[in-house]
């Protein structure tokens, strides 16, 4: 669809790979709602691009729903839903001391990336059902985040490579069932992506996933999955797919 005067919900977008998106759909001619557990971030990004933001913990139900119905208020509802919401994890099974890690350690990723997105792709096709269609019976385009951690866990990620193996895998799922709808669903598997999120990474550990990355060897631009998440949202014809944006990165076991 084309971007200019459609309105964009963006989860995570107080950060990151969240922001970058939008921004560059506000560029587009989008206006922007921020959806964030970040509100003063949220707010600040979305005041910069004349769009509206909510308070919102995709992980609960009634606070998701309450955050949706006031962008609903403020910008109408979302024909394009980009869901960046997401925290990384890193726990073995087993504990250095030999017993096993306490579960809530283990789950944390699964709560926030899988069930989060699961939440927010409910609300959001949701309100995309209840609009007019456009051309092609097209009335909206969801586009999730997983991870290539989702096909190559290093060792310590079982938590996260599961929560983004989820949603990779659920995304032909949701594609089918949405179709009747006119909604498609994607998805992008990012690398290594140079983000607040991996400011806590030691240099080192930095360089050696630099190394590992095969062309061009550095880490992503945040800008480098919003266009692709815009381009995901102008061209119809990608539908239920997830597409890899690593520079050929194949992350090794540790
Ligand atoms: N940066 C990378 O290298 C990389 C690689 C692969 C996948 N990803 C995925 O991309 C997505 C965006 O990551 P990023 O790098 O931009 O990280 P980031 O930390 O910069 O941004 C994540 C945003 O999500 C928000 N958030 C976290 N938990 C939330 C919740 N429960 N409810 C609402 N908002 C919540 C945070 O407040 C933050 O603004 C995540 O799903 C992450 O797993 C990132």
């Amino acid at each position: 669809m084309e971007i200019k005067g459609q309105t964009a919900y963006i989860t995570g977008g107080a950060s990151g790979l969240g922001e970058a998106t939008a921004r560059t759909l506000a560029a587009a001619g989008a206006t922007v709602g921020v959806l964030d557990m970040n509100e003063a971030l949220a707010a600040k990004v979305a005041g910069e691009l004349g769009g509206a933001s909510a308070a919102c913990d995709v992980t609960d139900a009634a606070s998701h729903e309450a955050a949706m119905a006031s962008l609903r208020d403020a910008i109408g509802p979302a024909r394009i839903f980009i869901a960046c919401a997401g925290i990384a994890t890193g726990a073995k099974l087993v504990s250095r001391d030999g017993s096993a890690t306490p579960l809530e350690k283990l789950t944390g990723a699964i709560r926030v990336n899988l069930i989060g997105t699961i939440n927010s792709m409910r609300l959001a096709a949701a309100d995309m059902a209840a609009m007019d269609p456009l051309e092609d019976n097209e009335r909206g385009a969801i586009v999730t985040t997983a991870s290539i951690a989702a096909f190559e866990g290093q060792i310590g990620q079982g938590d996260y490579s599961a929560s983004k193996g989820g949603v990779a895998a659920s995304t032909i799922t949701y594609a089918r069932e949405l179709a009747r709808e006119g909604i498609r669903v994607n998805c992008i598997s990012p690398g290594l992506m140079d983000t607040p999120m991996m400011d806590g990474l030691p240099d080192e550990v930095r360089q050696s996933l630099v190394e590992t990355t095969v062309f061009p060897k550095r880490l992503g631009h945040a800008d480098e999955y919003a266009a692709l998440a815009k381009h995901i949202a102008e061209n119809r014809y990608i539908n239920g797919t997830v597409i890899r944006l690593d520079g050929a990165l194949r992350m090794a076991p540790r």
